[in-house]
């Protein structure tokens, strides 16, 4: 699958506004209405490519056959050391279960490694997210535990599942071409 992760244009915004705005559109991690401006606004200040002040940096995701955004990968600085990385992903309902999402987490933490001297990878999810579960595993992340009661959602401090890849673990895409 030819996928590629690249920066954010205009024309991709309208994506983050339903994102903010269209109840349970994100999955799990909808956490209510959120200012559907705010993605122009943060556009405008750096494309969406800084990680200071504990800013999210995002990359749209794209398949061939389309040229509209099937999502956007993100990255953040994590929560213990500044060589670590803290990535997210979503995906539009319709671009999911296609192989999406494991090929372009595995993407993000090859160009991440490539690109910053970090040593690790890490990424969280929900105990019932069975399709994010899988996809990090498959992008070569290991499951390290639970935390638990590490984010209130849907009315109740919830548990989560914390996964990470290291610089030296293998990427499934090496030798794909
Ligand atoms: C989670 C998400 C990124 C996974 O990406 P995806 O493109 O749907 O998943 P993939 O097609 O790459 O599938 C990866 C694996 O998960 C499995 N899978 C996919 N959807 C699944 C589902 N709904 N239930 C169980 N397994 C599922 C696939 O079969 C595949 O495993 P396999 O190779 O053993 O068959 C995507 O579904 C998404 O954006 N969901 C909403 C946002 C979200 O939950 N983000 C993560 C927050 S922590």
């Amino acid at each position: 699958m030819d996928l590629r992760l690249r920066p954010f244009q205009q024309r991709d915004l309208d994506m983050l506004r339903r994102f903010a705005t269209e109840p349970g559109l994100i999955g799990l991690d909808w956490s209510g209405f959120r200012d559907a401006e705010a993605p122009a606004r943060r556009f405008a200040e750096d494309g969406y490519l800084s990680t200071v002040d504990g800013r999210d940096a995002r990359l749209v995701v794209e398949t061939p056959q389309e040229t509209s955004a099937a999502g956007f990968v993100s990255w953040r600085v994590g929560p213990v050391s500044e060589h670590h990385w803290e990535i997210g992903i979503a995906l539009l309902p319709e671009c999911r279960g296609q192989g999406i999402g494991w090929r372009a987490q595995a993407m993000l933490c090859d160009y991440l490694f490539h690109h910053t001297p970090a040593q690790r990878i890490q990424a969280g999810t929900h105990p019932e997210n069975a399709a994010e579960q899988k996809a990090l595993e498959k992008a070569g992340f290991r499951l390290e535990g639970v935390i638990r009661a590490v984010e209130f959602r849907a009315g109740q401090w919830r548990d989560g599942w914390l996964y990470s890849r290291l610089r030296d673990d293998p990427s499934p895409l090496a030798g794909a071409g």
